[in-house]
């Protein structure tokens, strides 16, 4: 494979010519903000975050799809594209139910973590507060349609590494949604095998691990008045 020369934000690249230009900027340690893309499963350009500028198009270019060019010089981090990756992030915030400090993945999702990379302190756009559904039918994981952002991550690994193909797309624009084994409740599918690959793949808390959501969470009333007066009666918890 001929080998490409371009420019990524002003440094010498070389690249392989069937690279994409996240690749290579991945390679040369450049950051280009990312939510759909998943290394190892196929690509889907759809989420719009890795948007860069390429010299000579007008179009600002989905760089996780985009194949290296042989003198191409690329921008990654201009005004307009921050102003457009903003814009983005706050509109996913807008579009779903996302309540950080109650989600399962609050620390460790990846539109929380682009929303702090991004400087995100609120969101310009009217919230939407759909009304989605929660489905826990499966017997370890769970699947909360208010915290999708539509990556179809899932549906990539759950076909192409685990070769279950349990999730698929339904509806259209605002209707979208991910569904598993032709809309049955997922605790009905019987092509899933339970190997948690989509749950590991999901970006956000919509798929999660039953038992481990704030939701789920079981208070003990019980140690209520323990907690309250156990000091002042000189009670301790027996090891
Ligand atoms: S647990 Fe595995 S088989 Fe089941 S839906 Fe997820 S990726 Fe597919
Ligand atoms: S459930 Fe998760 S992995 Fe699947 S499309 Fe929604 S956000 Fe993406
Ligand atoms: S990461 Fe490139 S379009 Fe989503």
């Amino acid at each position: 494979m001929a080998v490409k020369t371009l420019k990524i934000d002003d440094q010498l690249i070389s690249a392989r010519g069937d690279e994409t230009i996240l690749e290579a900027a991945t390679a040369s340690g450049i950051h280009i903000p990312t939510l759909c893309n998943l290394q190892g499963v196929s690509l889907w350009g759809a989420c719009r975050l890795c948007l860069v500028e390429v010299s000579g198009n007008s179009k600002l270019l989905a760089a996780c799809v985009t194949p290296v060019a042989e003198r191409m010089i690329v921008l990654t981090q201009t005004e307009r594209l921050k102003h457009y990756r903003r814009m983005i992030v706050e509109l996913l915030f807008a579009e779903g139910n996302h309540i950080c400090s109650v989600c399962v993945s609050n620390h460790h999702c990846e539109l929380q973590d682009l929303a702090i990379e991004m400087g995100i302190d609120h969101v310009r756009f009217t919230y939407q507060f759909p009304d989605r559904s929660v489905d826990i039918s499966h017997p370890q994981f769970g699947v909360d349609h208010n915290r999708c952002v539509l990556c179809t991550r899932c549906i990539r690994v759950c076909d192409e590494i685990e070769g279950a193909h349990t999730w698929d797309m339904a509806g259209r624009g605002r209707t979208s949604r991910v569904i598993t084994d032709l809309n049955q409740p997922w605790g009905e599918a019987e092509s899933c095998t339970a190997c948690g690959k989509c749950v590991n793949a999901c970006p956000t808390g919509a798929i999660f691990r039953r038992g481990s959501t704030v939701g789920e969470m079981e208070h003990d009333r019980t140690q209520l008045e323990f907690i309250a007066t156990a000091r002042t009666r000189r009670e301790w918890i027996q090891k």
